[in-house]
């Protein structure tokens, strides 16, 4: 049993929503992301990345191909399961970081430990362990309008761990960044995995960050080819 694995994932979207061909963009793609270790994907604008990311976080569906989390096949579970097996065992992280701006970085970090029903007080001494971590300690109370680029990822970071998912889903999250900050926040991300024991499926266009990773694939003509394997 794994965090997250894919077996036979076909992707085909429709040019239009009228129809106009079908376009496949993974076909009969396997992924397996073993217990508490880094996959990345990497692969060419428009390869799919997203939308295998996408795919294995239960936010869209295959064409064909079944979604496994945790021996759990996603497509059994209705819409309310499927959500709450998101919140409690996947952390998100996009390259536009979605906090929310009327909340300060602590309330964002805050929120997906409130929806799961944790007592505030616990959320919160979570959240701020969290945000200390990741060098944020004098800017919990700062809306995102008041943080840096590279501030918001590091609180996106937060939040994606705050219920200690078994495994992040990481969308190119250093991609707005410069290169300074990048390779803060990349480092940050990895040791926090790491000490946390999370596995990670992270997509991206920095070869550098790829190969930090336990495990690389190259998402090429409609599937994974293996750049670096698990030693
Ligand atoms: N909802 C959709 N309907 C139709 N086509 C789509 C849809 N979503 C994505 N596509 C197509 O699927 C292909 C892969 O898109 P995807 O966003 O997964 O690429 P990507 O590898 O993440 O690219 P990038 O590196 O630019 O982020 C693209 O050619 C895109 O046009
Ligand atoms: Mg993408």
């Amino acid at each position: 049993m794994h965090p997250i694995e894919l077996k036979s994932i076909t992707k085909r979207f429709k040019a239009t929503e009228k129809g106009g061909g079908e376009i496949t963009i993974l076909e009969n793609l396997d992924l397996v992301v073993p217990q508490g270790k880094s996959v990345a994907i990497i692969g060419k604008s428009g390869s799919g990345k997203s939308t295998l990311l996408h795919i294995a976080g239960g936010l869209d569906s295959p064409s064909e191909g079944q979604v496994f989390c945790n021996g759990t096949e996603l497509s059994k579970l209705d819409d309310k399961a499927r959500s709450m097996l998101r919140n409690n065992h996947i952390g998100f992280i996009f390259q536009a970081n979605l906090l929310l701006e009327d909340f300060t970085a602590l309330e964002n970090v805050m929120v997906p430990a409130m929806i799961s029903g944790r007592r505030e007080k616990e959320c919160k001494e979570r959240a701020v362990e969290l945000l200390t971590k990741l060098g944020l300690a004098d800017r919990m109370n700062h809306v995102p309008g008041k943080l840096s680029g590279g501030e918001k990822q590091r609180v996106a970071i937060c939040r994606a761990l705050m219920n200690s998912p078994e495994v992040i889903l990481a969308d190119e999250p250093t991609g707005a960044l410069d290169e300074e900050n990048a390779a803060e926040v990349e480092t940050l991300l990895l040791d926090l995995v790491k000490e946390e024991g999370r596995s990670l499926l992270l997509v991206t266009h920095n070869q550098d960050f790829a190969f930090r990773c336990d495990t690389v694939y190259e998402l090429k003509n409609r599937n994974l080819r293996e750049e670096k394997a698990l030693s």
